[in-house]
């Protein structure tokens, strides 16, 4: 191992990792639209005379071939979108988003700098590298069907016979020079749902002469929310929320129609597919004892991020010489939220963990998806240097 010899490297281009991630915070784009990032990470891989690859229309993959020819193919991904957000950043003016209601707050762009600072490390260590390194820079992780999936799909990766799959998050939950991470089941499916409730409007003075579906979509909410706490085993962690309700236009009418979405948050497909069918009867039975009508559209979403043992050691083993075992933090339970890292997950032994990337004293200590959402970029020296040293890391003889 190269530990030593890593972690020099990683203090060397942090800086270059610092500027990368600024650039991409002053210009994110949207999932399926990152044009111009997808431009920049190619100029950032030609100036290592890095091959590049173009499986979909945004995103590339850099190939990187190891003076040790083998068929080795070890795998990095990093996501590249941003959200559509509007950005409040007192900790981020020198490089607060250009573009009115899109902005890096799921740390995207932290992750994309880490993956060039990584790049960085390896060519410099080409020499040694044994086989292939595939540096994916994935589109649009954030919107369905997701850029893993698509991914997936195009054949690219099977045919290149992919080993192993690593891919982090940055996390404002754990600090620069620790990483959290576990075997099995990380993240949920993050599922998504639609029901429309169709009354029958008219005046709010009157409403023996209406079907009030404002009233119905009340009691619809009420009764969902005891899917989870009636008909799921108690230890089985469930989310449903429903997120957003949309109805009506004025104080004195009853509308014609309400309509909700929500989001099912579960570790399985089946329990997921319960819980959708649950969720039809229950509007269903609501709006026929009302003489209303209804519609209801389930979309699955990914699937949940189940990190392979054998791999996840190798992440912990890694993680343990770069930054010491007690900073290497062993999650006890999965987290709700949901990652495409997972399709990949599908077809191949991967691992997805958390890189400490949270700061008071940048303004770090706010959750994904939040307006004010930052990275600590000292986060970018230990994930670098990690991602880096997982490509010299033994494979298990027979894929185990
Ligand atoms: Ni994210």
């Amino acid at each position: 191992m190269h530990t030593k010899k890593i972690q020099s490297l990683a203090e060397r281009y942090f800086d270059e990792m610092v500027q990368v991630r600024r650039h991409l915070h002053r210009h994110p784009e949207v999932s399926y639209q990152e044009f111009e990032t997808t431009e920049y990470i190619i100029e950032r891989l030609r100036e290592l005379d890095i091959e590049i690859d173009r499986p979909l229309e945004t995103g590339c993959v850099g190939v990187l071939k190891g003076d040790q020819a083998s068929d080795r193919v070890i795998a990095l991904r990093a996501d590249i979108d941003a959200l559509a957000i509007q950005e409040v950043g007192e900790h981020k003016q020198e490089f607060i988003s250009q573009n009115e209601g899109v902005a890096h707050c799921c740390g995207h762009d932290s992750h994309t700098a880490n993956l060039l600072g990584t790049a960085h490390i390896l060519n410099e260590l080409k020499g040694e590298i044994d086989g292939t390194v595939l540096l994916i820079f994935q589109p649009a992780e954030e919107k369905l069907p997701g850029g893993g999936r698509l991914l997936c799909e195009t054949g690219y990766l099977q045919e290149k016979g992919v080993d192993v799959i690593y891919g982090l998050h940055s996390s404002p939950f754990l600090k620069p020079g620790q990483i959290g991470i576990k075997k099995g089941p990380l993240m949920a499916r993050p599922d998504e749902f639609n029901i429309e409730i169709i009354g029958k409007g008219g005046h709010a003075a009157s409403p023996h002469e209406t079907v009030d579906p404002v009233v119905l979509a009340a009691q619809a909410v009420t009764s969902i929310q005891t899917i989870a706490s009636r008909n799921i085993d108690p230890s089985e962690p469930v989310v449903i929320t429903i997120g957003k309700i949309s109805g009506g236009t004025a104080h004195n009418i009853i509308p014609e129609k309400v309509e909700m979405i929500g989001t099912i948050r579960t570790f399985s497909q089946k329990t997921a597919q319960f819980i959708s069918q649950r969720i039809e009867k229950i509007v269903k039975g609501i709006t026929e004892s009302a003489d209303a009508n209804y519609t209801f559209k389930f979309d699955p979403g990914y699937p949940a991020v189940d990190n392979t043992d054998w791999a996840t050691d190798i992440v912990i083993e890694s993680a343990s010489e770069i930054i010491g075992k007690d900073q290497v933090k062993i999650l006890e339970k999965p987290i709700m939220a949901g990652e495409d890292f997972a399709f990949y997950q599908q077809e191949f032994p991967g691992v997805f963990f958390f890189l400490g990337s949270g700061g008071d004293s940048v303004g770090a200590v706010h959750p994904w998806h939040h307006p004010r959402y930052n990275v600590d970029e000292e986060c970018f020296k230990t994930g670098a240097a990690l991602m880096a040293s997982l490509v010299f890391q033994p494979l298990p003889s027979n894929g185990e």
